[in-house]
């Protein structure tokens, strides 16, 4: 079964991507047939600065191969090097009415943000449709915000099917439920947005003075101190092994060090979770040529697969050759 995923090529990683998505991933490429994008049309529908966009594409390659992405197990690629896509998406377009477009969540809340609608901000789920139906993929894991794309994509499949016969694959969304939510520095969901992350990828002195600013309560250094409630030992628990987070537990319970100890500590679970990455995405950096030969690739296996299916699609929608 084949199991696809996108992503849009954003800045810095946090330690929410990391948990909530990236490790997944990683868990998924040992189990099945897994294709990964980086979507960089998408992307397009809201950055309109080239350099930026261009430079985010590339960042996100080297993070995704540093945190563990395995180009010899998943087929990596961006999304913009096999053009059959939008090809595929003007034909679905055919099979998308309005209505189903005008009750698009992501659409109507970016609307409800002032964001200046346009047609591609508008026509993003059938692009969204295009990257799944091309490579007929079986399960789509995302974030709870896209279950209703990837429904869409659902919608849109069968209807082509019904005119046609089954050619698409019609796709099921994957959402994990047991994912807890990574909370920020403040306690509520680490989110860009709310400018409360902990990146993966800053230097230790920054790193140092972000979990610095983890919120905890007043309780002082010598008493004992609640554990359950307290935001440095949530983000702690991320990356401890059962006998390692009772030994924390004990070390909150028995009094005598205040948070900032915690806190040090925190900082340096995370330092040396990630020093492997840390190499690895050095390497990267120095060696771009590598990054794309990885992608190019990538995108010569998923190429093969996305002319196949559109040979199919062409012949039964009737496009002369
Ligand atoms: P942000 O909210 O920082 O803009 P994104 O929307 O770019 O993050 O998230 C990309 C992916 O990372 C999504 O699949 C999302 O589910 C996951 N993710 C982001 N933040 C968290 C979090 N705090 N906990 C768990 N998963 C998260
Ligand atoms: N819209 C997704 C997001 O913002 C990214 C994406 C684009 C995607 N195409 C996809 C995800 C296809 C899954 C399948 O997170």
């Amino acid at each position: 079964m084949r199991v696809l995923t996108g992503i849009q090529p954003s800045g810095a990683l946090h330690l929410g991507n990391y948990f909530g998505t990236i490790k997944q991933m990683k868990d998924l490429q040992d189990s099945s047939d897994l294709f990964i994008f980086i979507a960089n049309y998408h992307a397009l529908t809201s950055l309109k600065d080239a350099k930026a966009l261009k430079e985010n594409t590339l960042d996100c390659a080297i993070n995704f191969l540093a945190l563990g992405i395995d180009p010899n197990k998943t087929t990596f690629y961006v999304q913009s090097d096999i053009k059959e896509v939008l090809e595929l998406y003007w034909i679905l377009s055919g099979y998308t009415p309005m209505g189903l477009l005008e009750r698009a969540h992501g659409y109507k809340d970016k609307v409800a943000k002032g964001i200046a609608a346009n047609h591609s901000l508008f026509s993003y789920p059938v692009l969204m449709a295009a990257d799944i139906l091309l490579y007929d993929a079986g399960i789509v894991p995302v974030g709870k915000d896209q279950i209703q794309h990837v429904e869409m994509t659902r919608d849109i499949a069968i209807k082509f099917n019904n005119d046609f016969g089954d050619i698409l694959t019609v796709p099921e969304f994957k959402v994990d439920e047991n994912m807890a939510t990574v909370p920020g520095l403040d306690g509520a969901k680490m989110s860009k947005s709310y400018g409360n992350t902990i990146d993966i990828f800053c230097d230790e002195k920054i790193l140092k003075k972000t979990v610095g600013k983890v919120i905890t309560d007043s309780t002082p250094m010598e008493d004992a101190k609640d554990f359950s409630t307290c935001n440095v030992f949530a983000l702690a628990k991320l990356f401890l092994d059962p006998a390692g987070l009772l030994e924390l537990q004990k070390r909150y319970e028995s009094g005598g060090e205040g948070y900032g100890h915690f806190k040090l500590y925190l900082k340096e679970l995370i330092w040396d979770y990630f020093k492997e990455a840390r190499e690895k995405r050095e390497y990267y950096l120095n060696n771009t040529q590598e990054v794309y030969d990885i992608l190019e690739n990538g995108a010569n296996k998923a190429k093969i697969i996305a002319k196949n299916k559109m040979e199919i699609i062409r012949d039964a929608v009737g496009i002369y050759r």
